[in-house]
């Protein structure tokens, strides 16, 4: 019998990137590999990375750079790089880093295991098409050991919204949506491997429309509401949104559908008009602020989330307290701000650009507003009855942690339950970024 070779992945970015790794690793398990967690013992290095900002880009050279030493002590080392910075750069990064064997972007990871066959051989591969045929059906089923109860499933992938400052329709391409009978089937077979909830990902999930079982279009919310029938799958979220693409059905279905939890990643970047006009966004603050009041109108209980840009190109302070003023009228239970970053290429970047403290400044600003209504929405909990998804065990004896329905991390103390179970409890205590709960009585 060969021992199996050993195959080390290193995930950054966003959920997609995380649903991409498994995937890769499954495929690359037909190829004799096993994953490890320990990157010196690794036959194969995968860096599955990100280009949105270019920190996050950088780090993949720094990293890169510390690898290629395995490289003296394992010569059979492989080292390969996936993702949207190897969409984005290609040939470039094996110049950069001449210790790289592989490149391979996001659309054509079912090429993996003959790229890999090409790299033992002692070659380099690079592919980074955007192939015809979709790499869904060519990368094998689901099937396999138990897992952990929530799991990502990707629906769709790309953009066509092409905001000003963003490389995501260049790195993943146009719009694409899976057929309704493969997420099915996929969602099926993560149900048999022990998983309760499904997050639906694509970079625009709720532009999604696959084709459905009897060929004709579907919209997210159809499709939410085909996966509700699935025994033993007890919920189901999806991110990103994009406001435009918030239809009335999909509205509807946090109203009405059981399995959908009330919790929505809903990304604006901006509060002020003329910079959303500037970013191409499609959409004002107000009609932002209407979709959320229909949104709570269906499921006033829901937790809000979102992203937002500061110091994008030509921002005034203005502009920025019109960004908190919108903050202040949303209240997000969740929301993610990051300084914009000039990403070559974009419309964005060739603008004036706003100076590097005054948006570090505004940085600051914008995450005290965002944590102290974080804060107060997860110490409002406290004192509610609230059904967990237990996903592992804590570190006190018989805790158990898990998420609530809003996706608060939830400790049950003295808990009897397993890991997958759902369980009643009521939140006793906020702590920072977590709540203790007792289990209902
Ligand atoms: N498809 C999603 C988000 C994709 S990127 C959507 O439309 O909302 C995730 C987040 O990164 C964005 O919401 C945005 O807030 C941030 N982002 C994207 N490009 C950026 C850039 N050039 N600089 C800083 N932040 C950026
Ligand atoms: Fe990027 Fe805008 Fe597309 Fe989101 S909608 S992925 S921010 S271009
Ligand atoms: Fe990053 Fe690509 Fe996701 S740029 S955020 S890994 S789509």
């Amino acid at each position: 019998m060969t021992t199996p070779k050993k195959l080390f992945i290193k995930t950054y970015g966003c959920q997609m990137n995380v649903y991409d790794s498994e995937r890769m690793a499954e495929s690359l398990g037909g190829q004799g590999y096993v994953e490890t967690s320990n990157a010196e013992e690794a036959d194969m290095i995968l860096l599955n990375t990100c280009h949105i900002r270019e920190k996050a880009a950088e780090k993949v050279y720094s990293e890169l750079g510390r690898l290629k030493g395995f490289k003296t002590h394992n010569p059979e080392l492989k080292i390969g790089v996936t993702g949207c910075v190897a969409q984005a750069e290609g040939a470039e990064i094996m110049r950069r880093q001449p210790a790289v064997d592989l490149v391979v972007g996001p659309q054509s990871y079912h090429r993996l295991p003959q790229m890999e066959a090409r790299v033992r051989a002692g070659h380099t591969a690079l592919d980074t098409d955007f192939p015809a045929e979709d790499k869904f059906e060519a990368l094998k089923g689901r099937k396999g050991p138990a897992r952990a109860p929530s799991a990502f499933l990707t629906v769709q992938e790309g953009c066509d919204k092409f905001c000003a400052f963003c490389v995501v329709p260049y790195t993943r391409g146009a719009e694409a949506s899976r057929p309704v009978a493969r997420v099915l089937e996929e969602a099926r077979q993560l149900v048999e491997r022990g998983v309760r909830e499904i997050t639906l990902l694509g970079q625009n999930v709720n532009a999604y429309h696959g084709a459905g079982l009897d060929g004709s279009d579907q919209s997210l919310a159809q499709l939410i509401w085909a996966l509700n029938d699935i025994d033993g799958l007890e919920r189901i979220r999806f991110t990103t949104s994009h406001p435009n693409d918030m239809s009335d059905d999909l509205i509807e279905a946090h109203g009405t559908c059981e399995k959908l939890m009330p919790y929505l990643h809903l990304p604006v970047q901006s509060g002020s008009d003329r910079i959303l006009k500037r970013m191409n966004r499609s959409h004002t603050a107000e009609s932002y602020l209407r979709v959320i009041e229909r949104i709570r109108a269906a499921r006033p209980d829901i937790v809000m989330s979102g992203d937002f840009i500061v110091g994008f190109p030509e921002e005034t302070e203005a502009d920025f307290q019109a960004t908190l003023d919108l903050i202040e009228a949303v209240n997000y239970g969740y929301a993610y701000s990051f300084k914009y970053s000039t990403r070559p290429g974009t419309p964005a970047a060739e603008r004036a650009q706003v100076a590097g403290d005054e948006a570090d400044e505004r940085l600051q600003r914008i995450q005290a507003l965002i944590t102290r209504q974080q804060q107060a929405i997860q110490n409002a909990m406290v004192g509610r009855d609230l059904r967990v998804l237990v996903e592992k065990i804590g570190r006190k004896p018989g805790q158990m942690v898990g998420k609530s329905e809003y996706l608060h991390a939830v400790h049950i103390e003295n808990s009897d339950a397993a890991i997958g179970d759902i369980v009643r409890v009521k939140a006793t205590e906020a702590k920072r970024n977590s709540l203790s709960a007792v289990k209902r009585s």
